[in-house]
């Protein structure tokens, strides 16, 4: 999912997060991020559901544009959702990982489209979760990992999917 929060000074931001379920109780647990920083100020972010492979993308590794976002009261969720939720926090602090605990308000269901399984987009999200711990260790291995996911956007992914894994390259600081 990606997590939608607000800076005290009003800025949105989102990023890809996984939202963990530990016996009905919902938890995320966010490393030392901007998202972190918004939700230890202001305790509130809402888990948007998005299949587009290139929002994933792009809130991992860069931001996303202002007009992507729309405001219902004054908290910012994604335009493109399929549907998001909303979660009051409540954040363990850590020094590395925080484990945040996250109790609904409500919800909104957008669109209730089909969308089947496909390697390709699941290949964008792999390729992307390395491409965050790449940017951060500059490791080798990410890269081949990466290489790898491509090869597979290649061969099952539409056009999104082809966009995607170019903006990652771009993003990362290697142009394809
Ligand atoms: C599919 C996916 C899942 C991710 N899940 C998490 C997560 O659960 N916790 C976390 O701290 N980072 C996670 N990340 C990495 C963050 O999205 C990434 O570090 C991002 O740059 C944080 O952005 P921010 O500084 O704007 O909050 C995930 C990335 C991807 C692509």
């Amino acid at each position: 999912m990606i997590f939608t929060t607000i800076s005290p000074d009003g800025f949105p931001n989102a990023a890809p997060m996984g939202l963990h379920n530990k016996d009905g109780r919902l938890f995320v647990r966010i490393y030392n991020s901007k998202t972190l920083e918004n939700i230890m100020k202001k305790p509130i972010t809402a888990a948007n559901i998005v299949d587009d492979p290139v929002l994933f993308v792009q809130s991992a590794l860069s931001d996303v544009e202002p007009e992507r976002f729309e405001f219902m009261k004054d908290f910012p969720v994604l335009k493109d959702a399929s549907g998001w939720i909303l979660f009051n926090c409540k954040c363990k602090k850590g020094k590395t990982i925080s484990v945040v605990e996250l109790s609904p308000i409500k919800g909104k269901i957008n669109t209730r489209k089909l969308k089947p399984v496909n390697r390709g987009f699941n290949a964008v999200i792999e390729a992307s979760i390395h491409a965050t711990r790449y940017v951060v260790f500059r490791e080798q291995k990410y890269l081949e990992h990466i290489e790898y996911y491509n090869s597979i956007v290649k061969k099952c992914g539409g056009a999104r999917e082809k966009e995607a894994m170019g903006l990652l390259y771009e993003l990362i600081g290697h142009k394809k």
